[in-house]
Order: C-alpha cells, then sequence, then structure tokens
C-alpha cells in the first residue's frame, strides 16, 4: 500500500506507535542502594588490561572463583559433615593430608580441567605435574589448594594461592620442565583466597591489586577492595617464635630490634592469613631457615611467587633474605626457599641485618 492510499486513520496508528525516551538515572534513595561490582564485570570490564587479553585468562579466573565458592561453601560446613581430619596418606612432602586438603585438590584441580584454558597443573598434593591433557590449553597453574592445614580442625583462617603462567613449549605439544618451572617474574597472575570471617578472593594480573568478598546470599564475588596498596611500612611482625632458638642470628637481632621499638607479634600460622592482615595493615612476615628446614619451609612454586608477585604489585617487597622472590630461577617443584614478605620499608630494613 502505498503512502497515498493511506487513510487518515492509518496515520494516526503511526503517530501512536511513536516511542518518548529518557536517559536513565540511578536512582539514589536508600532503596536504590548499590550493590556493587561483581568480580564477572569487573573482569569484563578490565579485559583489554589482562595480559594478551584474549579472553582466556579471564575465564580461567571465572574457573577459579567457581571452585573457591564450592570449596568455601564445604570449609564453613566443616565442622559438622564427615570432611575434617586427617585424610590418612601423606603428601610428598611428608605432610600428613587432611581431608579438605585433599577435597579442595579435587576441586581446583576439576575446574582447571573443564575450562579447557590449562594444560598442566602443579599442585602441593601432587608429586608430580598434572598433565591435564587439554590439547589447547596455553596456560599452567601452580596451586596451594589449602593454605594452614593445622587450621582446618579449629575453625581458624585457612587459604588458596595460585599462580598462572603461559606455557613456554608449544600449545598441543608434551608438557617440558620449563613450562612449569618458571621464575615468579612470568607469572601473567596470581591469586590467593582467604577462607576468613568472610570469604575473599584477592588477585593481580600486573595491573594492580584488588580485593573481592563473597556476598554469600547472592553466591557472587563482589570488588570489596579495590588497588590494594600496602603501606610502606607498619608496626606488626609475624614469625612462628617456636622456631627461633633454630634461626640465624640476622633475625634474632631484627626480632630484638622489633620488641624493643614497641612492635606487635602477630602469627596464625596460615601464611594466607598472616599475608592478608600484614598487607593491609603494614608489617612483615618472616619464614626463615632453621635446623629442621635448612632451605626455609615455604614452597616457591605455589606459596611464595603468587604472594610475591601480588606484594610487588601492591608496593611491598619480598625476599628470600638475599634475592628478590620473584627472581628465583625453580630447579624442583616443591622447592622450598626462606621467606621475608610485606612492607617496603620493612623488607629493607630485615635485609640490611647480617647473617641472613
Ligand atoms: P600448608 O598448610 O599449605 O602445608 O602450609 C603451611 C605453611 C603456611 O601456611 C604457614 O605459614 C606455615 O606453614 C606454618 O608453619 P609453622 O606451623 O611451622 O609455623
Ligand atoms: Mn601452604
Ligand atoms: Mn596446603
Amino acid at each position: 500500500m502505498g503512502y497515498r492510499e493511506l487513510a487518515f486513520w492509518d496515520f494516526s496508528v503511526y503517530w501512536f506507535k511513536v516511542m518518548k525516551t529518557k536517559p536513565y538515572k540511578q536512582d539514589t534513595s536508600p532503596l536504590g542502594y548499590a550493590v556493587g561490582v561483581t568480580l564477572d564485570r569487573f573482569i569484563k570490564s578490565n579485559q583489554a588490561d589482562f595480559p594478551y587479553a584474549t579472553g582466556e585468562l579471564s575465564q580461567l579466573l571465572r574457573d577459579i572463583a567457581l571452585a573457591t565458592k564450592i570449596v568455601s561453601r564445604e570449609i564453613s560446613r566443616a565442622g559438622l559433615g564427615q570432611i575434617t581430619g586427617a585424610f590418612g596418606q601423606t603428601n610428598v612432602q611428608g605432610e600428613e593430608q587432611q581431608k579438605l586438603d585433599v577435597m579442595a585438590n579435587i576441586r581446583f584441580t576439576r575446574a582447571l580441567t573443564k575450562g579447557g584454558e590449562v594444560c598442566a597443573v602443579v599442585s602441593e598434593e601432587d608429586d608430580e605435574v598434572i598433565d591435564l591433557q587439554n590439547k589447547t590449553g596455553k596456560y599452567v597453574v601452580a596451586i596451594d589448594p589449602l593454605d594452614g592445614s593445622s587450621n582446618i580442625d579449629v575453625n581458624v583462617s585457612i587459604g588458596t594461592i595460585f599462580s598462572i603462567y603461559r606455557r613456554v613449549t608449544p600449545v598441543g605439544s608434551p608438557i617440558q620442565p620449563e613450562d612449569v618451572l618458571q621464575k615468579g617474574s612470568e607469572q601473567v597472575a596470581a591469586g590467593y583466597v582467604l577462607y576468613g570471617s568472610s570469604t575473599m578472593l584477592v588477585f593481580t594480573t600486573g595491573k594492580g591489586v584488588n580485593g573481592f568478598t563473597h556476598e554469600q546470599s547472592l553466591g557472587e564475588f563482589f570488588l570489596s577492595h579495590k588497588d590494594i596498596m600496602a603501606p610502606a611500612t607498619g608496626q606488626i611482625y609475624s614469625i612462628n617464635d617456636g622456631i627461633t632458638p633454630s634461626v640465624d642470628k640476622g633475625i634474632l637481632d631484627y626480632l630484638t630490634d622489633c620488641k624493643q621499638k614497641g612492635r606487635t607479634a602477630r602469627y596464625i600460622g596460615s601464611l594466607v592469613a598472616d599475608f592478608h592482615r600484614n598487607l593491609l595493615k603494614g608489617g612483615i612476615y618472616m619464614y626463615p631457615a632453621t635446623v629442621a628446614n635448612p632451605r626455609g619451609k615455604i614452597r616457591l612454586l605455589y606459596e611464595a611467587n603468587a604472594l610475591a608477585f601480588i606484594v610487588e604489585q601492591a608496593g611491598g617487597q619480598a625476599t628470600d633474605g638475599r634475592n628478590r622472590i620473584l627472581d628465583i630461577e625453580p630447579l624442583s617443584l616443591h622447592q622450598r626457599t626462606p621467606f621475608f614478605i610485606g612492607s617496603s620499608e620493612l623488607v629493607a630494613e630485615l635485609s640490611s641485618y647480617s647473617g641472613l
């Protein structure tokens, strides 16, 4: 039907179909309070900042976040179920595995397998590298699925620590030692989860550090700690006092000086929890070499490197007493290192003591 053939009433139909619009204005009344930025939205809107920005790393972080929610749920009901206590086996380091160590390892490894972005996993709970058989996987993950195992059965904060690397050999070829034994400075992302009074996921992709708190009723992580910066100095020093009879004199002198300066000792025994507190409040965490652990206790690949990357991104420092942690060339999967991490001035101050 042509324009000329339209009767008057036909025009009126067209007229009433014209819509009016108005620009959206966010409601600022108490009813319209802001719920915040979800992890998903944060990842999406910061996609361009991610190394390689192909979307795979974003998906990998989402996979980890999902496993985190499952593990968090299991942990929060640990005392009610059949999931506390020893599993009945020891890991490669001769440590007794707890059931939650094993459960967390299963959950994270499964999430990393299903996602398809990861080709290999190094875990505290597995002697060898796990080849996930993902032909297209470009990433390698090193993980401490459950950190602070000695605190599981007593309702004290525990955590998860992870490092993400790009594989260096061609995608689809067999995994090689150089894919998994990379220096910490090669990490493309790293993070930790703290299962504390709330569950928090803190991570970096090399553009600062951001923290997300899990909102249980919505089942979502929300940005709660934007652009975390470690205070340059602080009052807290964290060390297991029980090991001090067998540490180097430099450490003992440093501890004496901390006490004389009226500083405060805080030590939980879960690295993630001790690190997180000091990151926010200002402080130093120390696990030096001892007679029992002459190369230190903290594992380079899946404990020290991730936290070192995060602390540097937040303006702090991490060393083994002499070298920057991120510059250490790893030689084996479960390698240990003396570990000093936290506020930049405190770590620099410690490094000036002789005998480390
Ligand atoms: P994990 O539970 O993963 O084996 O790690 C335990 C680590 C770390 O979380 C903590 O800082 C340290 O061991 C505690 O060691 P001590 O009990 O010797 O203080
Ligand atoms: Mn640990
Ligand atoms: Mn562990």
